[in-house]
């Protein structure tokens, strides 16, 4: 075989060897093989040298011919193996954008929070705003200002929580505990709309320290209603309270209203409807009286106006107090409180 036929022959074998690289691997060993600086190409270009020295233009020309060939071919074939290994790896990783999406699992809220929620919406359609006073309350607020003094045996009915207090608090303003009930937000109100009349609700978690039980907790919430005007009078407490009861526990409730003592409120009432599970026919909820008490209430008193600022001769007003928990314990049938704080799902799940 002469230089010219094997110049012929690697071409041949190089053209090959690409066609059958299937891989980047393969096009770096071809690389290598041929072109690199030990390869059979550049070989070829050093054999020159032996040529008689007439053959060397035309075979130097036709080497160069082949380089140039040799190359557009790699490229060529670079470029379509870059392009199928790109598409391999696409299908790959590929994502089915069909596939369903995996749930995101939704929560809900508590029982007590639908239960307030609703209470808002009722007496949103009455006319009451929701305004917010601090769980962490002065003592004079919670009590002297509501016309408990600290003598008054009635403060034994709010087992009390106290606070050590910041450092940076004034001394003067009194000791600080956790509401035992949402009653003093009604001194906050007064204060800051007088000489606005006033209709609000004010809902909050209370603190009382009482030993737990099946029927105590030492943390539930109340909602509170407060009514400031110039002719309030006991019927649109009554009136109030019987629409809330219609609105919440069903239409064609009944109420009564039985006299009471709470030292913010004279007169003061207790409000009772007829017993949600049994209709007032008797049941274990009702203890057999056909009546569930519902709210404590009562026309504010004098000293608790004008504790808020309004003038008791000019003002009258109404109030009253319920909790949260117990309406929904008596709705589902449920016997212990505990679970309202016991973060068991297999309770939470039910509402
Ligand atoms: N604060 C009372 C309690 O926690 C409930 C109450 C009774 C609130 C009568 C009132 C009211 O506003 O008029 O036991």
């Amino acid at each position: 075989m002469n230089s010219f036929e094997e110049l012929e022959a690697v071409r041949q074998s190089a053209l090959k060897a690409l066609e059958t690289a299937s891989q980047s691997a393969d096009l770096t060993v071809w690389e290598k093989t041929y072109m690199g600086r030990k390869g059979a190409v550049t070989q070829q270009l050093r054999s020159i040298g032996q040529l008689p020295a007439e053959e060397r233009p035309i075979f130097g020309q036709r080497l160069n011919e082949i380089k140039a060939e040799l190359q557009a071919a790699f490229e060529a074939r670079a470029e379509e193996i870059k392009r199928r290994e790109l598409a391999r790896e696409l299908e790959a990783g590929a994502v089915d954008v069909t596939l369903p999406g995996r749930p995101v699992p939704a929560g809900h809220h508590h029982l007590t929070t639908q239960t307030l929620r609703r209470i808002y919406k009722i007496f949103g359609q009455l006319g009451f705003e929701v305004y917010e006073a601090p769980d962490v309350e002065l003592e004079s607020y919670n009590f002297d200002l509501l016309n408990i003094p600290a003598y008054h045996p009635a403060r034994d009915m709010w087992d009390t929580f106290w606070v050590a207090p910041p450092e940076e608090q004034d001394a003067d303003e009194g000791r600080l505990l956790l509401r035992t009930h949402t009653s003093p937000g009604q001194i906050r109100v007064m204060r800051e709309r007088y000489p606005e009349p006033i209709r609000v609700i004010l809902p909050g978690k209370c603190y009382r320290y009482e030993q737990i039980t099946a029927r105590s907790e030492h943390q539930f919430y109340q909602v509170e209603g407060l009514a400031v005007g110039r002719e309030i009078t006991i019927t649109d407490l009554i009136g109030t309270v019987h629409q809330f009861a219609e609105l919440f526990y069903g239409r064609g409730r009944k109420i009564r209203v039985r006299s009471s003592y709470f030292p913010f409120t004279e007169p003061s009432i207790e409000v009772d409807t007829n017993c949600i599970l049994c209709d007032g026919q008797g049941c274990g909820v009702c203890k057999y009286t056909g009546w569930l008490e519902i709210a404590g209430a009562g026309m504010v008193h004098p000293v608790v106006l004008e504790n808020g600022g309004y003038d008791p001769a000019e003002w009258s007003g109404f109030a009253f107090g319920f909790g949260v928990e117990r309406p929904s314990m008596m709705r589902y049938s449920v016997e212990d409180i505990r679970l309202y704080y016991g973060n068991d799902l297999r309770f939470l799940r039910q509402f």
